[in-house]
């Protein structure tokens, strides 16, 4: 950044750990415009992948104090807000948190850009095409915030996070008005006030180090039948491939109490199904200090509560320890599908990627999770073409997927990341090669999905059923236990519902099936 450009922003905040600490244990402090002038001059950093690598020691605190000050609560009134959202479920349920704390300062949602008076790209980072979504869609609303200047134009999420991309934002795409982490969201409504009062300039806070815990934020959630319920922040293990650990920060979960709390409170708003989030959930707990528990114990107790479905995700085949299946295998709400990303078949690859199991150790962890839950349906995520890797290490993952009998997988070519150790590494294998391979892996991946679904063909499978199918309203859509799409006629009033469906037809990626009578009730536990 040149000092033009630090001259043009001229509210710029900086926040660092002692700023955040006095910020969140009282309710947070206006600052003035002196005060922005001055971070500006003094203390602007843009977000720096060094510092976020860097784990501290200190304790993670929670708070539950969250509150929007009372001179912001109703600045949105009468005004319209619009997220656009990338990537994984971590950020679907971060849109969940900013779509309730927008609501709580008056906004309303809309779906139409130009109705909006305040429009979020909650980004993602994962690939480089990710990226490319997120700067083309920038570059498509630039038109419309030159012709409606008060629009404030935000961009958030895990992108946000790196400083490349914070840098080209404010070279190249001056319209956009706020940028703000994954660690901050909480600073919303001081952030937009900030925006609103500075038209000129960019907003910009993101935080390098990961942030606290904080209970109790407003969320508007998507529907009414199936919740994200996040377990953990943050990731600490370090793939040698993975922007993750830099942009979430260090592992952090929830207490127990706050979890249970939540989905209990799900479960009497009658939700039907929970997913636990985390990007590793089987490190939950590892940084509790003062208790043990784990994901296990977690799982147990979630087990008790009176909701028909838990899901979680997702597993590192590293922390997925015997207590934990020793759970999963009493059922009941605790679903048979598990999703356990591979990544690659071959050992010397997998020491590569730090992931610290083998080929081997994975697939003795698949055979005791057959051995406690035969009915289990494994997932899988893989990548291709991870620099040098040979023919024979990729058919190695070939073996490993038809070894293993994954139902259906994520496939992806290895994207470089900016600041990840594998970014760093020369790589011989040309781009056709890596294309190539990964129309080999989903070629068998949908063979071995194909045949999975046959196995359905006149059996009868319970569905929670989620509404009028995409492509045709006489049909509803639901998916079953183990996550398989199943299109079926049925009344309209099973819709939320756990119902009996027989299938009459399998395809590649869903079943046709016609809804069994008189099933139309909550089937609790089942
Ligand atoms: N925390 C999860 C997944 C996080 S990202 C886990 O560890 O399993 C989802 C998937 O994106 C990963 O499982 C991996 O398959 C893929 N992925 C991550 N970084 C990637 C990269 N640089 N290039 C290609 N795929 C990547
Ligand atoms: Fe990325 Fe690995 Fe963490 Fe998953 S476990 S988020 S792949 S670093
Ligand atoms: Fe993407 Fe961030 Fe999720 S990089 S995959 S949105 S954690």
């Amino acid at each position: 950044m040149n000092e033009q450009q630090r001259k043009e922003m001229s509210q710029i905040i900086q926040g660092d750990a002692a700023d955040r600490k006095s910020g969140q244990d009282k309710p947070l402090k206006e600052k003035t415009s002196e005060d922005f002038a001055k971070y500006f001059e003094t203390t602007y950093e843009p977000p720096n992948l060094n510092k976020a690598r860097k784990r501290g020691r200190d304790e993670i605190n929670v708070h539950y104090n969250f509150q929007i000050p009372e001179d912001i609560k109703n600045i949105g009134n009468g005004k319209k807000f619009l997220i656009r959202t990338y990537g994984c479920q971590m950020n679907e349920h971060d849109t969940e948190v900013m779509a309730g704390i927008l609501t709580e300062m008056g906004y309303e949602s809309t779906s139409d850009t130009k109705e909006a008076d305040i429009i979020l790209l909650n980004t993602c980072a994962i690939r480089e095409n990710a990226e490319n979504k997120v700067f083309g869609e920038i570059g498509h609303l630039k038109p419309l915030k030159l012709e409606k200047p008060d629009l404030i134009l935000g961009v958030c999420g895990c992108m946000s996070q790196e400083e490349s991309v914070v840098n080209r934002i404010m070279q190249k795409h001056q319209h956009v008005d706020l940028i703000f982490g994954t660690h901050n969201i909480h600073r919303l409504p001081q952030l937009i006030k900030e925006s609103m009062f500075s038209k000129e300039a960019n907003v910009v806070e993101v935080w390098s180090k990961e942030g606290d815990i904080i209970e109790n934020l407003p969320k508007v959630r998507h529907g009414k039948i199936k919740a994200w319920v996040n377990i953990m922040y943050g990731c600490d293990k370090f793939c040698t491939y993975c922007i993750v650990p830099m942009t979430r920060g260090k592992e952090r979960s929830r207490r127990p109490k706050d979890i249970i709390q939540e989905v209990r409170h799900l479960a009497a708003q009658g939700y039907k199904e929970i997913t636990l989030l985390g990007q590793n959930v089987n490190a939950y707990g590892k940084d509790f200090g003062d208790i043990t528990y784990g994901l296990g114990d977690l799982m147990n107790d979630i087990h008790k509560i009176d909701i028909p479905r838990v899901r979680f995700t997702t597993s590192h085949p590293r922390d997925f320890d015997d207590r934990l299946i020793e759970v999963l295998a009493q059922g009941g709400n605790l679903l048979d599908h598990i999703h356990l990303p591979v990544q690659s078949g071959s050992s010397e690859v997998l020491k590569r990627m730090n992931r610290k199991y083998t080929r081997e150790s994975y697939l003795e962890l698949v055979s005791k999770i057959r051995k406690a839950m035969p009915n289990a349906t494994l997932t899988t995520d893989i990548i291709v073409g991870f620099p040098n890797e040979t023919e024979e290490q990729f058919e190695e993952t070939l073996s490993l997927v038809e070894e293993v009998g994954f139902e259906s997988a994520y496939t992806f070519i290895y994207s470089p990341r900016e600041g990840t150790p594998a970014a760093r590494k020369k790589d011989d294998v040309p781009m056709e090669v890596k294309k190539q391979r990964l129309y080999r892996l989903n070629d068998l991946v949908n063979k071995q999905s194909a045949e999975a679904m046959k196995a359905y063909k006149d059996k009868v499978v319970k569905v929670l059923v989620e509404g009028e199918s995409k492509n045709n309203p006489d049909v509803l859509a639901g998916y079953t236990e183990r996550n398989k799409l199943v299109n079926f006629k049925g009344p309209k009033s099973s819709i939320g519902q756990i119902v009996d469906v027989k299938i009459t037809e399998a395809k590649t990626w869903s079943l046709d099936g016609i809804m069994v009578e008189n099933t139309v009730e909550v089937n609790h536990n089942g």
